[in-house]
């Protein structure tokens, strides 16, 4: 089966130009102006952008809070009619099982043969026996090339002492696999959560009074140490705040393999979204917890000059519902996390490109070809190239939209973004050559995407010994 894509304007990271893409099955076969080919099907794509399919690096299918679980790949339609045709799970160890085998059951049972866009795993290693670190060598192998440290969360079971992120690395560095970390102080924000929970404090509000930006800044200056103390290289996820990312420019100005992403509520929602009232400041508890307009501020100055080098959604659908009836009276029992897949790539689009915040190949390189690198899946994701998946975005820039979640199809009973205005559309999106999305509606199948290995020595050792 071929495909002709014509009289686009493609963009990618590096350069935009008028041209004409040939898919043969699921790759990008031909670039060029005027392709004088024949092709199974044609579609004109005048006055949209084809830009690569979104990698979106930071998501969660599995998380379980509580008790109570997200919304699982069932709803990963709602990354392709968001232009996202790449997704990489965080997956936590189960207690008593190898990290490769946790990893390996979850997606049989829960992604293969439900997800609708192509996906990858982080393993997240929850019990830290010498065999787990043993494990680390195999990963690349099995094609999970990264693992996550919580350096937050004390007292839950997925939660990671300075110990164990050390031994991780000194692991990880020989094989490629490179370590992310939730960079929190725990300790720090337990003595808070008291303080506050003593003085009668305990609505929504007070989840961010408890995770001041201090103990994210302490954390990551210590991630970064750790990654010191072992000459490992380090990404930190989800960074927030100013004292974060000037902690990576200082360690990348040394010369060190650190880097980082942000998220797209971080660039565009703030503090005071959590003292919303009757309850629905519940919405916007995440960890770290939303900053003030100033971080906002900094962080789209960190995109810009690529000192952070991703967004992420960090998606994580908790109804609020659950959220309301754990958290009513303790701010610290509300499940943590907010929805965003389906709106990363159009909020950033909309409030970064169509803002003159960022240019349209900064944004091509922030949702789309740098996280394919970061994880291992340059060769194939991320990129409109001869040779690389045919997963292609057709955006036109000429038509808008108001977010709500009526129809969303995250399958959570809100959304983050409810009510902001998106300009451009994702009209059609291609997953490895097939039309999944066709006038923005979901056109694809259950059980399409498919599980992408990745390969280890990601972007963080470019330029390392390997
Ligand atoms: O609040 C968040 N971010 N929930 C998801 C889990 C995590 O910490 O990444
Ligand atoms: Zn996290
Ligand atoms: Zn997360």
């Amino acid at each position: 089966m071929s495909l002709l894509i014509k009289n686009g304007t493609v963009v990618t990271a590096i350069d935009e130009y008028e041209g004409d893409i040939l898919v043969e099955g699921e790759k990008i076969a031909a670039i060029g102006k005027d392709l004088k080919v024949e092709a199974d099907k044609v579609i004109d794509a005048k006055g949209m952008y084809v830009m690569p399919g979104g990698v979106d690096q930071h998501v969660h299918f599995s998380f379980e809070f509580n008790g109570t679980k997200v919304r699982g790949f069932e709803t990963s339609n709602a990354a392709a009619v968001g232009g996202t045709t790449t997704v990489i799970e965080f997956v936590n160890q189960v207690k008593g099982k190898g990290l490769i085998d946790s990893i390996d059951d979850y997606r049989k049972e829960n992604a293969d043969g439900i997800a609708m866009v192509d996906y990858s795993f982080h393993g997240v290693i929850t019990d830290p026996r010498p065999s787990v670190f043993d494990e680390i060598e195999r990963l690349p192998e099995a094609g999970y090339p990264t693992v996550k440290l919580f350096m937050a969360y004390k007292g839950m079971f997925f939660h990671a002492d300075d110990d164990v992120i050390a031994n991780a690395m000194k692991k990880a560095k020989d094989v490629g696999v490179t370590i992310m970390v939730h960079a929190e102080n725990a300790d720090l924000i337990d003595l808070l959560q008291k303080e506050c929970i003593e003085k009668g404090n305990v609505e929504p509000y007070y989840h961010a009074v408890s995770r001041p930006p201090m103990v994210e800044v302490e954390a990551t200056e210590r991630a970064i140490n750790i990654a010191k103390l072992m000459d490992a290289p380090l990404y930190v996820v989800h960074v927030t705040t100013k004292g974060a990312v000037d902690a990576i420019i200082r360690a990348q100005n040394e010369g060190l393999p650190i880097y980082g992403e942000t998220c797209t509520h971080y660039l565009l929602l703030d503090k005071s979204n959590l003292a919303k009232e009757n309850f629905e400041g519940a919405k916007y508890v995440c960890s770290p917890a939303l900053r003030e307009k100033e971080d906002r501020d900094y962080l789209w100055n960190s995109i810009k000059n690529g000192w952070l080098n991703a967004v992420s959604s960090d998606h994580c659908g908790f109804d609020w519902k659950h959220q309301k009836h754990m958290g009513e009276n303790d701010f610290r029992n509300i499940p943590n996390g907010a929805p965003g897949l389906e709106n990363r790539f159009g909020l950033l689009w909309t409030y970064g490109v169509e803002e003159g915040k960022i240019t349209k190949q900064q944004f091509v390189d922030l949702v789309s070809t740098t996280p394919a690198k970061n994880n291992g899946l340059g060769d194939c994701k991320g990129h409109i190239g001869v040779g690389y998946d045919a997963d292609i975005v057709l955006y036109d820039p000429n038509q808008g939209s108001t977010i709500s979640n009526e129809t969303s199809l995250q399958g959570v009973d809100y959304n983050s973004f409810e009510g902001m205005e998106q300009k451009g559309k994702v009209d059609k999106v291609l997953l490895r050559g097939q039309l999944i999305v066709d006038d923005g509606k979901y056109i694809g199948e259950k059980g399409q995407g498919k599980f992408i290995k990745g390969k280890p020595f990601g972007l963080c050792y470019e330029g390392q010994n390997k």
